[in-house]
């Protein structure tokens, strides 16, 4: 299971401290929660942070687009040093927006997610699953952390682990909101590769939660 620990729920008091302990931790990825004020009623933090946090960790900087423009975001975020970009379906056109904004984040270098929302059918990814290094099932309503799992989140995780098994493809399911030592092996059971979780790690033990999550 690869764990990204979402900064969103950092201390900012006392970052330090908090990266060191990542550090020597099992997390290998690090999630950023990138929202505009638009998208999502919420405002987080820019590029320049991810640029900042890079120094002296070695992890996957996982970088989520909860914003309504992820084409401006996507060049800025990868600039900056982002592994890898996932945007939302929602705000994007058709398809061939879709594929244009793929081709760019893969012309990078860098590998590329879709996320859906709860109430999104899990059904509209199945025309463009095979361009997809990862699907982010939000099992929360985007914009805040902190908040209860959506129960009805593992149905959708088993339907896209059944669709991507069906089409013999290798895309990571990633679950986000509301995971902790429960609902993350709930999820696991399910079919997700990639376990996000900001309040559960941050706001414990955060060696101890990442190790429980694995
Ligand atoms: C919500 C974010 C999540 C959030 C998860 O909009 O996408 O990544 O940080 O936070 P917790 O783990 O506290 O639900
Ligand atoms: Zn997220």
């Amino acid at each position: 299971m690869i764990i990204a620990p979402s900064v969103l729920s950092l201390d900012y008091s006392d970052t330090k401290t908090q990266l060191e302990k990542l550090k020597v931790s099992k997390a290998t990825w690090l999630h950023f929660d990138v929202m505009d004020g638009h998208f999502v009623n919420n405002l987080s933090f820019g590029p320049h942070v991810l640029n900042t946090m890079k120094k002296g960790l070695d992890l996957f900087y996982d970088v989520h687009l909860m914003v309504s423009d992820p084409r401006f975001f996507s060049k800025s975020f990868i600039d900056n040093g982002a592994d890898g970009i996932t945007f939302h379906y929602e705000v994007m056109k058709d398809e061939n927006d879709i594929l244009e904004l793929i081709d760019y984040i893969k012309s990078r270098g860098k590998k590329v997610g879709i996320s859906i929302k709860p109430k999104t059918d899990v059904e509209v990814l199945r025309p463009i699953l095979k361009y997809l290094d990862l699907v982010l099932i939000m099992s929360v309503e985007p914009g805040f952390g902190g908040q209860a799992f959506i129960e009805e989140s593992v149905g959708r995780i088993r339907q896209l682990k059944k669709m991507i098994t069906d089409e013999n493809l290798s895309v990571l399911i990633e679950v986000d909101g509301g995971i902790n030592e429960e609902t993350g092996k709930i999820c696991k059971e399910a079919g997700a590769d990639v376990l996000v979780a900001g309040s559960y790690i941050f706001k414990n033990d955060i060696e101890k939660a990442i190790e429980s999550l694995c």
